[in-house]
């Protein structure tokens, strides 16, 4: 088979990236930009700030891109860069790069949702899904249950009605007094507590498919509260964790059993949670399931999904006009 090879383009948030795959499963480069650091200050991410951030990474990242992987323009057959949903100033620092790259070295281009993108890292595992399967992506701004019957259909089984897992964690951390990002904290803390130390309500919304994550965020303020530091802050951290991961992989086994999925894969920053992981990876086991979780670096923004993502796309001939818009809400 001839190589076919994507430059992803990746700036919807906080973190510039571009990477190199070949056939849409095998990275040749992937470099990250990370702000975290920047914004850490703030607690949260500025997005204008972000936007200034991208314009001085974006070149240098993608010149990196190329380095590693070896690689010359010659070698690219298209560009895929996120242009949905994320920040507006963020995303149009990415897609104006990308257009003008690929007017220059007249490539194709195509618009990825960066939700497909954390869809797609599945498809960079070591033992990637094949279709159909189910796929839970938890991210900082989603949580979405679905079945992917091929690379164009997929249903929508649940979401989240409110907060999201990521965001859920990093609100949760900063009650806890923890720095941003709070995901990975609560993960680095629990470690060290007990996840049954205080019982933590679990929204299970009447069997549905879909999650709700704002009944904890006040639980854990109103427990933190009430306790004024007589529990130590390891056992809240497991135990807050603990009553999401259950929720996120109860629904996620029984979404599979009911559907006759055979294959569970999930994707986005929470998928990078070592007790999720351990607890989903548990649950198929004894469900007889197959269970997908691309690795950490995978799991969080990265361009090396956004390419796997545009992959099948531009394998096929199309691409998007260089009037390619951003837009900073697109649901699924
Ligand atoms: N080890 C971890 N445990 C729990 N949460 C984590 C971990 N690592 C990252 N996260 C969370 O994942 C989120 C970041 O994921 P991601 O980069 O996919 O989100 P985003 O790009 O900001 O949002 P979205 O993808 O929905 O647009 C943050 O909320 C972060 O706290
Ligand atoms: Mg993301």
């Amino acid at each position: 088979m001839t190589p076919f090879r994507v430059l992803g383009i990746e700036t919807s948030c906080d973190e510039s990236a571009a990477a190199v795959v070949e056939n849409g499963d095998t990275i040749l480069s992937n470099v990250i930009a990370s702000q975290a650091e920047i914004h850490a200050r703030w607690g949260g991410v500025i997005p204008e700030v972000a936007s200034r951030k991208h314009v001085e990474n974006l070149l240098p990242v993608i010149h990196s891109a190329f380095e590693r992987s070896g690689l010359n323009w010659v070698d690219i057959d298209g560009i895929a860069v996120t242009n949905r949903p994320g920040l507006v100033g963020a995303l149009l620092v990415g897609v104006s790069a990308a257009k003008a790259l690929a007017y220059v070295h007249g490539k194709p281009l195509v618009g990825v949702h960066h939700l497909v993108g954390h869809l797609y890292a599945n498809f960079l595992a070591k033992n990637p899904p094949l279709f159909p399967f189910l796929s839970l992506i938890v991210s900082g701004g989603h949580t979405e249950l679905l079945l992917m019957r091929d690379d164009n259909t997929r249903e929508r089984l649940g979401h989240t009605l409110d907060d999201a897992a990521g965001e859920c964690f990093d609100k949760c951390a900063r009650l806890m007094g923890l720095p941003y990002p709070g995901g990975p904290n609560v993960d680095r803390l629990a470690m060290e507590g007990d996840p049954l130390a205080v019982a933590f309500p679990r929204a299970w919304l009447g069997g549905s498919y879909d999650f709700s994550f704002s009944g904890i965020k006040t639980a854990v303020a109103r427990f933190l509260k009430n306790d004024g530091g007589k529990t130590p802050l390891p056992d809240v951290a497991a135990s807050f964790q603990e009553a999401v991961v259950e929720t996120l992989v109860r629904k996620t086994i029984k979404a599979a059993k009911e559907t006759g999925m055979r294959t569970v894969a999930v994707g986005g920053g929470v998928a990078a949670n070592r007790r999720l992981a351990a607890s989903m990876r548990r649950e198929c086991e004894e469900n007889g399931l197959r269970l997908v979780i691309p690795p950490p670096v995978l799991c969080t923004d990265n361009a090396a999904m956004i390419a796997a993502a545009g992959y099948p796309r531009l394998l096929k001939g199309e691409s998007d006009p260089l009037s390619l818009d951003t837009f900073a809400v697109e649901s699924l």
